[in-house]
């Protein structure tokens, strides 16, 4: 068995085992291998249904589609409830309702993967052509904060649009995109995590670091949501400016990267807090440069880019796959925020989520975004 099939085997054995030790709760980061139960407003709580479905999809499981299911309609509250929500609906009911809906048909799923498309599409601010990031109950100063984040949830508009036959959602879609390209990527094609506007008139005020170094430095997950969403955004768009940046923010990346493949937490970092690492940008970046692979017509470049991804994948499971017994986590050595001292060098759920399907994508399997 080559390294990628026992790779692969082993993210859906820990998967299958999590369906009893993790149950009915939404992790979000592991110690001494045990997932943490994360409040379920939180961004993070469509990642353990993702890979419950990834499971589904692959073995037929029916204790993970069930699990994940019950998971989906925990979800509700939230969903319902709207006060809590904010712009990454994509990343919680993409992987939970809208695979559900694919994969089982369900009109329920269906109809709560375009509840979550109508609230992002409901946060467009018309004058700065951006999606609202979050709400005055997490900051009143974020009417006109764009997070570069945002690149993931857009897959949602873009399947509303197609599950409705109606342009709106990809309309917006694209104006944000649009917004990305020309406010946020830098000459040397790295992005700040925030853009701040004038929720008024549009203008753009200035860069706000958020979890970067500082308001130039680049944020690692913050330029894996970028190559990932950008290579998705060329492939509903076909826009050769999605594309070109797809690539272009891919090859700063893989030319900044240590030889164990996976970044600093910021490629920036100053050099004290480089102990500081981060699997997840590196598993994000990984799928994303499977999706972008994919998408590509010249046989040299798609080569390039999956053997790229490929090399990630396998830097990742030489030297971050958690080898204790029990432990729930597949990735040692995320990070969820550098600065603020949140969750350094732990297993992170969406580490996780991304390495299996960045795995799934090298044998031929569609992505979840
Ligand atoms: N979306 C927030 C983060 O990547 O930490």
């Amino acid at each position: 068995m080559d390294w990628m099939e026992e790779a692969l085997e082993k993210c859906l054995n820990k998967i299958e085992r999590n369906i009893t030790e993790i149950g009915e709760y939404f992790p979000q980061v592991a110690y001494e291998g045990r997932y943490n139960q994360e409040d379920k407003t939180f961004w993070t709580a469509g990642f353990w249904p993702g890979l419950l479905w990834l499971l589904y999809r692959e073995s037929g499981n029916t204790a993970a589609r069930d699990l994940a299911v019950k998971l989906e309609e925990d979800l509700d509250e939230i969903l319902d409830g709207f006060v809590h929500l904010h712009h990454d609906v994509g990343f919680m009911w993409l992987p939970s309702a809208v695979m559900d809906y694919r994969l089982t048909g369900s009109e329920q799923a269906r109809i709560r993967g375009l509840k979550a498309a109508s609230h992002l599409a409901g946060r467009f601010n018309q004058a700065g052509r951006f999606i609202r990031a979050w709400t005055d109950e997490v900051n009143p100063h974020s009417k006109g904060w764009a997070l570069i984040d945002c690149m993931m949830n857009l897959p949602l508009l873009f399947w509303a649009s197609r599950e409705t036959d109606d342009p709106r959602f990809y309309h917006i879609a694209c104006a944000h995109t649009d917004t990305v390209l020309n406010h946020f990527i830098r000459e040397d094609f790295t992005v700040p995590h925030i853009v701040s506007f004038d929720p008024y008139t549009g203008k753009k005020i200035g860069v706000i670091s958020g979890q970067a170094m500082n308001e130039d430095s680049a944020w690692s997950r913050g330029q894996a949501w970028a190559i990932y969403g950008l290579a998705v955004a060329y492939r509903e768009t076909g826009k050769k400016e999605c594309l070109d940046a797809a690539k272009n923010m891919a090859n700063y990346f893989l030319s900044h990267l240590p030889s164990d493949q996976v970044p600093y937490w910021d490629f920036r970092s100053k050099p004290e807090l480089q102990w500081v690492k981060d699997s997840s940008a590196a598993a994000c970046t990984a799928s994303g440069l499977m999706e972008l692979s994919s998408v590509l017509e010249d046989e040299t470049e798609k080569k390039f880019y999956q053997d790229q991804g490929k090399a990630i994948l396998k830097g990742l499971y030489d030297h971050y796959w958690d080898t204790s017994e029990h432990s729930q986590a597949m990735l040692l050595g995320g990070t969820v925020n550098c600065l603020k001292k949140r969750h350094i060098n732990v297993p992170i759920i969406y580490g996780d989520f991304f390495f299996t399907e960045g795995l799934l994508k090298a044998k031929g399997k569609k992505g979840i975004f």
